[in-house]
């Protein structure tokens, strides 16, 4: 057994766990570097992890029955004109005074991507190029401008992307919003397992560890402390996102008015599936009356395909990971520090540190999914959303969600825009983009606007 002095307790831990190949290089390395590598173990709960490795070698037992959540459906022309009215107006009035802020999770490693870098920083815009961040920061710097008020802007990062982000965000004064308005912080780590239920050094002194999933985002807004912010501040409502969505609607009166007047602890927004094999999360009632989602690889492939008597698919909401959370709320279930979801078990490669350098080892990843979080309240509520308006996804290098099909859908969304304005696109341009800082919904393009008769075409406000 190895020994270091004043660490007896748990250089001990280790070999009660049957975890002492971690200090395979411990003749290796310097005194600071071997107090590193404690320092990092000291942290581990290895009876979490114990169980979690049982649970990833059994696979994850079968959800409790459940059958189609209900949800509000798009306003048509007739049904539903009123009460939308409401929301709206509702919604309005929430931002306005201040009540609302907006929660981008980009902790995400992003490796579908291959994107060297934090996924933020990922340029998406057609034209002008602008990186995701930027979107989404002048989305907020408009809705701020738009009613009157600062909207703060939450940014969750990991270890491995915070520092970059940070500067990124700092070297680029945060697109206009004020560092008082802007609050970044990092999301929790848990070591990753080889198939043998051993931890995996990353270097010859530090064990491997990943995010723990766009779930910790809830923990991680209370641990924070900036949950605690949000309430000083007077925030009653946290408007959730994913990084990799440029076309999200990040502060939407409809949204926030309907999670008002329904009294709704967490909204949701979902989207009709466009196949029955598409690869999104279905929104499901289960037996106990929660509402939830179902990950598409849990959903049989009978229940995936069945219709209902219009000959629609029965389980057709799929989930965009677009939520609100009433502050009340998270504060109830996080106790102001930590909420417990549960962790899923994913198979992947896995860069272990070995005496011929980085060898790349299958082993298991454990994640929180923000979706367990909703069956957790039964004020919880979907609302229907339309795809080409607000879904976007940049997962992959190329193909379906990817940078082209996302671009492909900001030019679609922008051109159904101007039309909608009555303004025409010249038929030589090949591709337009519409900033933020100048709309966040058709309305609020000037009427006057001309589109240049150019191949790419980037629509700014007027500098004046
Ligand atoms: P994805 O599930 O697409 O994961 O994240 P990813 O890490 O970005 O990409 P892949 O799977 O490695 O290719 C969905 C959203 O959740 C965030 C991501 O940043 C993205 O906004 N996320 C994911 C976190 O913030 N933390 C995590 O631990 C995981």
């Amino acid at each position: 057994m190895i020994s270091f002095p004043g660490r007896e307790e748990v250089i001990r831990r280790v070999y009660d766990h049957g975890q002492e190949r971690i200090f395979d290089f411990w003749n290796e390395i310097s005194d600071s570097e071997k107090l590193r590598l404690l320092d990092d173990v000291e942290s581990i709960d290895f009876t979490l992890l114990e169980r979690l490795f049982r649970q990833a070698e059994q696979g994850s037992p079968p959800p409790m029955g459940f059958e189609p959540a209900p949800y509000i459906p798009l306003a048509g022309e007739e049904e539903g004109g009123a009460e939308f009215r409401e929301a709206r107006e509702r919604g309005r009035e929430l931002i306005s005074e201040g009540a609302v802020a907006a929660f981008v999770v980009a902790g995400g490693q992003g490796s579908r991507l291959g994107f060297d870098g934090p996924k933020g920083l990922f340029s998406a815009g057609p034209v002008s190029g602008k990186s995701l961040f930027q979107i989404h920061a002048e989305q907020i710097h408009k809705s701020s401008e738009k009613f009157g008020v600062r909207i703060p802007w939450l940014i969750m990062t990991s270890h491995s992307n915070h520092d970059q982000t940070v500067r990124f965000l700092e070297d680029n004064s945060r697109f206009g919003l004020d560092a008082a308005d802007v609050y970044v912080f990092p999301q929790g780590m848990i070591p990753s397992l080889d198939l043998e239920g051993k931890l995996i050094l990353e270097t010859p002194s530090s064990i491997f560890k990943n995010p723990d999933g766009h779930g910790g985002s809830l923990g991680a807004l209370a641990g924070s402390g900036t949950l605690h912010a949000m309430r000083e501040r007077g925030i009653r409502i946290i408007s959730y996102f994913q990084v990799d969505n440029p076309l999200v609607s990040i502060i939407d009166p409809l949204f926030i008015g309907f999670h008002s007047l329904r009294k709704a602890d967490i909204s949701s927004k979902g989207l009709m599936k466009a196949y029955p094999e598409e690869r999104i999360g279905v929104f499901v009632r289960f037996d106990n009356g929660a509402i939830g989602v179902v990950e598409y690889s849990d959903l049989p492939e009978e229940l995936q395909k069945q219709r209902d008597e219009r000959g629609r698919l029965r389980y057709r909401m799929g989930s965009i990971a677009i939520h609100l959370f009433g502050v009340d709320y998270l504060e109830s279930i996080t106790g102001g520090t930590d909420l417990s979801l549960p962790f899923h078990a994913a198979r992947k490669k896995i860069g272990s540190h070995t005496a011929n350098g980085i060898r790349e080892i299958d082993g298991y990843k454990f994640e929180k999914f923000v979706f367990d979080a909703l069956p957790l309240t039964e004020r919880n509520i979907v609302l229907e959303t339309k795809r080409e308006e607000e879904f976007a996804p940049i997962k992959n290098p190329s193909g379906v969600d990817s940078v082209e099909s996302a671009q492909g859908l900001m030019d679609a969304r922008a051109r159904r825009w101007l039309r909608e304005r009555g303004i025409d696109v010249p038929p030589s341009t090949a591709v337009v983009e519409i900033s933020p800082l100048l709309a966040l919904e058709p309305g609020d393009i000037p009427a006057s606007l001309r589109v240049p008769d150019r191949k790419r075409v980037n629509l700014e406000p007027d500098k004046d």
